[in-house]
Order: C-alpha cells, then structure tokens, then sequence
C-alpha cells in the first residue's frame, strides 16, 4: 500500500503551509509544524545568511519536522542549496524553475524534493529528475501563477506521473479538500487561508484588506512580461497594468514594484504594496488559529 501523506511527512495533517516569501518565516513554519502540518520557511526573500538564522529559530522552536522552500532564479540559490543540503532539512520545496541541478547533493544529504509546477508537461519531467512528490498548483492561487486551474490541473499532473500529488491554489475549506482527493491529490498546500491566521506575521492592515476582500477582488499582474502574480487590486495595480499596456519593459516594471511586498507585509501599505492572495481571499471571514483552520480544512466543520 502507498504511504499516506501524513506518513510521508510526519504529519497529523495531510497538509503543507505553502512557502510565502518574507512571510513564512522560522516562527511561522515552526508555528505551522506545531499546530499539525508541514511549516515550510521561504527562502525566497532571505539572504543566505538570514536562511541559516530562520532554520535556527524553528528549530529551536519545534521538535517536529519542517521545510525550506527554495525559488530557483534566486541570485544565491547555489548557497542556499549548500545549507538546507548542510541543515539536512527534510523536505524541500522548489518553485520558478527545474531544482534538477542540486538533486543528487540534496538527496545525498536525505532531503526530499518536492517541486511546484503549474503544468502536467513540467510534472512528467521533474518526475525524470527526481522529485519526490509534485506540488500542483493552479491559477486560483495567490503569488505566481501559470495558466491552469487547479480544477483541470490536478487530474491531468496526477495521470501524468506516478510519484504523490498535493494540490495547491484555490483550497480554504473541506469541501475544496475533499475536491482535491476526488481529483486525485494525497494532500494540500495552503496559502492564502493561512494569512488570516494569528499566527500569520503580516501587518494588520493586509489581514484586515483581506477580510474585506470579495473573490474578484484579485488581479495577475505580469501576464504580458511573463512574470504573472495574483495580488489584491489596489492603486499599485492599476498603475501597473495601465504601465504594463502603455509598453513599459520587464526592468522598467520590477523597478516599479521594487519592495511592494514589503511594503504591505511590514508597513500595511495596502494602497502602493503588493497584497499577494489567491481567489479564496472571499472565503476568509475571521482570523482563526492555525489549529483551528486545519482542522476544519481537514474535517470540516464541527456540527452545532
Ligand atoms: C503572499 C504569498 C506569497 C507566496 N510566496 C511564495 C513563495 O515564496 N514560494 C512559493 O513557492 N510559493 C509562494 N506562494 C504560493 C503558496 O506557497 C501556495 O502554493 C499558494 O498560496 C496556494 O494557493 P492559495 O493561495 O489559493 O491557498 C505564495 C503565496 C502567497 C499568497
């Protein structure tokens, strides 16, 4: 019989708490692990030396096993890929690229990889390479998107390789998991749900745009530079969409969204920051404990 996903991970929950870069920090993975799931810290906006800290701190936090996402294009991914190789973190998850590279140095060091990908065509391949499990993720997400949704995405990656398949974007309730597992996914990945949680180390002001958030209130920004990403609309969007149309080049773009994200996960600036969140945005209603949202993630609501 094939393992369940809370026996891959060491898990009470079949559930990893998505990488979000300058969000998921040591204390939020630890957090995370601690409440049931799979805490992933994001290396995506630290310097090497500032991984190596946040691996510090949720150690030092939880007992339980942890994560470390990596995003490839980053400018010191090899060092990155020395220290969770060092750490001999157990589970990585990879995103924005093909981890084939530094497969052989992180299985020596007995990590698990698990890439994300947005396309069944990329899943089939990183099978090849190695990857341990696949991450699915459709366009319902917050952060960077592909083109599909989880709905068509899922059945088509889960028939495309024959390594596990957890389902991200689009999931913050039961019956979106109980959606995922019909469609063939062993497990979640959450995201946007999880910013409304207390734990969550976002300012109050994105906790709040959130709770006020209906789900057509996220844009991709990006789709013509080829760097799309699902955002609350605020006026840091619209001048960008208007820059993107009137021709404006990929640097020219970055230039202008330099700092945004932190600018809304530090400051609250919720009307020149980058508010990243998926489509279940209209879904959040309270800030809730992680405890509490995975568990009725995983077994609904309780009855009154
Ligand atoms: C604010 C934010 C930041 C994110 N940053 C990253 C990241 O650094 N690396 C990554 O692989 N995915 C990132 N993601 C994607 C999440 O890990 C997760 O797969 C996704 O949010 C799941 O979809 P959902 O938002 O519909 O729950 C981010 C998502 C959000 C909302």
């Amino acid at each position: 019989m094939k393992p369940t996903l809370n026996e891959i991970l060491g898990t009470d929950y079949p559930i990893i708490q998505g990488a979000m870069a300058n969000i998921a920090s040591g204390a939020f993975a630890a957090a995370s692990s601690n409440a049931g799931a799979l805490g992933i810290i994001a290396a995506g906006g630290y310097r090497p030396e500032q991984l190596e800290e946040e691996i510090k701190i949720a150690k030092s936090l939880t007992d339980k096993p942890f994560g470390v996402n990596l995003m490839l294009m980053h400018p010191d991914m090899d060092q990155l890929a020395d220290i969770v190789a060092r750490e001999h973190i157990p589970f990585l998850t990879t995103g924005a690229g093909n981890p084939a590279k530094y497969m052989d140095q992180w299985k020596a060091a007995g990590c698990k990889v698990f890439p994300v990908v947005a396309a069944p065509v990329l899943a089939r391949h990183l099978e090849r390479s190695g990857a341990d499990a696949i991450i699915a993720e459709g366009c319902e997400s917050g952060g960077h998107v592909g083109e599909m949704g989880t709905m068509t995405l899922l059945p088509q990656v889960c028939d495309s390789v024959s390594i596990p398949v957890i389902a991200a974007g689009g999931i913050a309730d039961h019956r979106q998991y109980l959606a995922a597992k019909a469609l063939g996914a062993c497990g979640v990945q959450l995201g946007t749900v999880l910013l409304t949680s207390e734990e969550c180390p976002i300012h109050d002001n994105y906790k709040a745009a959130l709770l006020k958030a209906k789900g057509t209130d996220t844009v991709v920004t990006g789709r013509i530079a080829g760097t799309p990403v699902r955002v609350l609309k605020n006026k840091m969007t619209r001048e960008y969409i208007r820059q993107e149309k009137a021709g404006a080049t990929r640097e020219e773009l970055e230039h202008f969204t330099l700092g945004s994200l932190r600018r809304a996960v530090f400051d609250g600036d919720t009307t020149e920051g980058s508010l990243m969140a998926g489509q279940t945005c209209g879904q959040l209603t309270k800030i809730s404990r992680l405890s509490d949202i995975f568990h009725e993630i995983i077994y609904g609501k309780e009855p009154l």
